[in-house]
């Protein structure tokens, strides 16, 4: 049975990005294939937060996830710093990373330029982190957005590096997963790039009905279309990406055909959109509310999905420790 893992960083609560670009992948596979799922709060340590911020979120995540329908019981849920594991295999990795490769990598090119006064040797190796969060499962397919497609790339370039280097067929590529084979990268609401948390720009799923409103209506539009079947202008795109995710498609193409026939009211679409994000966050907010406050609960399943996945991380260190040439 083939495995699947993917993370998120403890730094807030999950929005509509993180939903559509990983979680929704991960509860639709979980039922076939052998899952793993983890809250990255060693990785959110680049950007030192206070010990009860990473205490809260982590919490908050691991209840948003179980919200989101991630069975404990199917998939193992746990968080990244229980498992030792990883550490040993993110020192192996970095003995083979290059300077110059991981200052080559984008998001640590921006981090350089946001936050010069804090340009740490974690942000430097972030990607061999995150190739041994994956390759300690030996996972084949990680269902992540694609803001993540260059340190899946680095991913990969590990896993074939570690292969040449100890000449074996060890680790095999892992594959970047999206559930309807197309990279998703879901807009913010401010007319520019990505939802992301830093961004401000984001609905998080557990947004009640009059925020997610506020949010929807104060979206970027623009005077309307005034030829027909006009390209869409990036935040009008927007709108309709968001619109193609949460609605039906004859709500969708009611839009894009008054859109075309520059007939749109922006006001209209923008009441459909926030009423539909909200009929698809309304069940997860509830089941969120419901389990955030029973802690007993979330250390029970951070627990058990820790014990599992400390099985499957111990036998590959094994296996590795052995290629490297470590007694055993
Ligand atoms: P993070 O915490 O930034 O985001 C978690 C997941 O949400 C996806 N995502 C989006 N997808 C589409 N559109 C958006 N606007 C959007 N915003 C966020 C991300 O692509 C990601 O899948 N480095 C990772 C955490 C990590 C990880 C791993 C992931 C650490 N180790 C191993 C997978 C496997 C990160 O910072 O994600």
């Amino acid at each position: 049975m083939e495995t699947v893992l993917s993370g998120i960083r403890p730094t807030g609560n999950l929005h509509l990005g993180n939903y559509f670009g990983a979680v929704k992948s991960f509860v639709k596979m979980q039922d076939e294939y052998n899952c793993y799922f983890f809250i990255a709060d060693w990785h959110s340590l680049t950007t030192h937060p206070k010990p009860e911020n990473i205490r809260q979120s982590t919490r908050t995540i691991l209840a948003e996830y179980l919200a989101c329908g991630i069975d404990p019981e199917k998939a193992a849920i746990y968080v990244q710093s229980d498992l030792k594991q990883v550490l040993e295999l993110y020192l192996y990795f970095n003995m083979n990373a290059y300077l110059g490769e991981l200052e080559r990598v984008t998001s640590f090119k921006e981090k350089v330029r946001k936050q010069p006064d804090n340009v740490n040797a974690g942000l430097l190796t972030y990607p061999t982190l995150m190739a041994a969060d994956i390759l300690i499962h030996r996972a084949d397919k990680v269902p992540v957005g694609k803001d993540q497609e260059q340190n899946m790339e680095m991913a990969r370039l590990f896993a074939r590096r570690f292969n040449r280097i100890y000449e074996v067929e060890y680790f095999k590529e892992p594959e970047s997963f999206h559930f309807n084979h197309k990279a998703v990268k879901v807009p913010g609401l401010d007319g520019s790039g990505k939802m992301g948390k830093s961004e401000g720009n984001a609905i998080y799923l557990v947004d009640d009905e009059k925020t997610i409103q506020k949010k929807v209506m104060r979206a970027v539009t623009d005077s309307g279309p005034t030829v027909p079947n006009q390209e869409k202008p990036d935040p009008i795109q927007n709108l309709f990406t968001l619109m193609e995710l949460v609605s039906t498609p004859d709500t969708y193409n009611y839009f894009n055909d008054k859109y075309n026939a520059c007939e749109i009211r922006y006001g209209d679409m923008k009441k459909q959109l926030a009423q539909d994000i909200n009929a698809f966050c309304a069940p997860i907010r509830e089941r969120i509310l419901a389990i955030q406050g029973d802690d007993d609960y979330l250390l029970k399943v951070a627990k058990l999905g820790a014990e599992k996945a400390e099985a499957s991380a111990e036998k590959t260190l094994r296996e590795v420790r052995q290629i490297i040439g470590f007694r055993v």
